[in-house]
């Protein structure tokens, strides 16, 4: 990311301590490298431990200040915990958390076994929710204020055909997010979403533009800004999310996709046209890219 494009003043975020999940890579790493610039210590986690250090090495050479990697496996409580317990004892409590972290891949639902839904729902719905709920008590018991932003999709409001366990967990993060701003606001404890267009990582576009080329991200999705986003355009508004200063915004999903959803729907309404022939090449890139990744896992 070009980080001359940040909007915000150096050493806004220097109170931030701030989680974010699947920080490692992509949208997550994006994320990391604006907080860490406005002077937040950043933690990430993910399963390709090494993937996490990298990471966190690249950014402090850029930058300095604090990223600390940690392995992690949020589909598994007690890893989040035993994280959280780290975090806290180490650095001290943590001021936010990004939900970050997903699985997802296109698929026709008919072709869905009950492990491919379990793959996607179990990192995005219930990995998302272990994670709120291990340090939104830890805040509630501290009287410690804090602040939970997650990344979602434009999905949540019209569905998502062809990634159908992402689009439902999707949307019951979004539920989550509206009523713990009402059942925990008391607490001093905000939520608030963001819900991206087309931001070209690798991870994403392995599994939802498997056939590359001509993306089936861009491909029959008009989009009124005909372009995808730019990285410091998301960042830019996490930091509002996550930073001082706007503390009464709570309980909202905020959409930034160049008004995708609104003129096209969003999502992948167009892959109806694909042939048996198209899906299983895609079926096989996207297996490819899944047992790349695995390879790389050290939780
Ligand atoms: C059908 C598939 C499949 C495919 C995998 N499976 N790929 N089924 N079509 N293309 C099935 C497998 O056959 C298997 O079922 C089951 O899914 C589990 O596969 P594993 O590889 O064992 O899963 P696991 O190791 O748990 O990995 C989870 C994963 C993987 C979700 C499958 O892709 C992953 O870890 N992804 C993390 C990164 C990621 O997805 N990033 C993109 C985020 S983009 P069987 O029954 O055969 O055993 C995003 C939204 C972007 O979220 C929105 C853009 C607008
Ligand atoms: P990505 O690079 O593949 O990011 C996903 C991250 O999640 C990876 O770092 C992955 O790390 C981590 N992760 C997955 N399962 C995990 C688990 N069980 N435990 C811990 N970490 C896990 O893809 P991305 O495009 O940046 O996506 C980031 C977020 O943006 C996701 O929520 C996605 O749904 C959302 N989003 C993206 C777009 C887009 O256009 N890119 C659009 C809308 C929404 P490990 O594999 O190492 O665990």
């Amino acid at each position: 990311m070009d980080t001359s494009k940040l909007m915000f003043r150096d050493g806004l975020m220097k109170d931030e301590r701030i989680l974010i999940t699947g920080g490692g890579t992509g949208l997550g790493k994006e994320m990391a490298e604006g907080f860490l610039k406005l002077g937040a210590e950043v933690h990430i986690c993910g399963r390709r431990g090494g993937v996490c250090e990298e990471t966190a090495k690249e950014l402090m050479d850029r930058h300095g200040g604090k990223v600390v990697p940690h392995a992690c496996d949020i589909r598994v409580a007690e890893a989040i915990t035993d994280m959280n317990d780290e975090i806290w004892a180490k650095h001290g409590p943590l001021t936010g958390l990004m939900n970050n972290a997903a699985g997802n891949f296109i698929s026709r639902t008919e072709d869905l076994s009950i492990r491919g839904f379990d793959a996607i729902s179990n990192i995005v719905f219930r990995g998302s929710f272990y994670m709120t709920h291990d340090i939104g008590k830890r805040w509630i018991d501290q009287k410690h204020k804090g602040n939970v932003c997650s990344i979602l999709t434009t999905w949540v409001w019209n569905g998502g055909p062809f990634v159908v366990p992402s689009a439902m967990s999707k949307a019951a993060v979004n539920t989550m997010t509206q009523s713990l701003a009402v059942e925990w606001g008391r607490y001093g404890l905000r939520f608030n979403a963001i819900a991206p267009g087309p931001f070209p990582t690798k991870g994403a576009w392995a599994r939802l533009s498997p056939d590359s080329g001509e993306s089936s991200m861009e491909r029959g999705v008009a989009n009124p800004m005909d372009r995808v986003g730019e990285m410091h355009e998301l960042v830019n508004l996490a930091v509002l999310l996550m930073a001082p200063g706007c503390e009464y915004i709570n309980g909202q999903t905020i959409a930034i996709d160049g008004a995708m959803y609104n003129a096209s729907g969003g999502n992948f309404s167009a892959l109806a046209a694909w042939s048996d022939e198209q899906w299983a090449a895609a079926r096989d890139a996207i297996e490819g890219a899944n047992a790349e990744d695995k390879a790389k896992r050290t939780v």
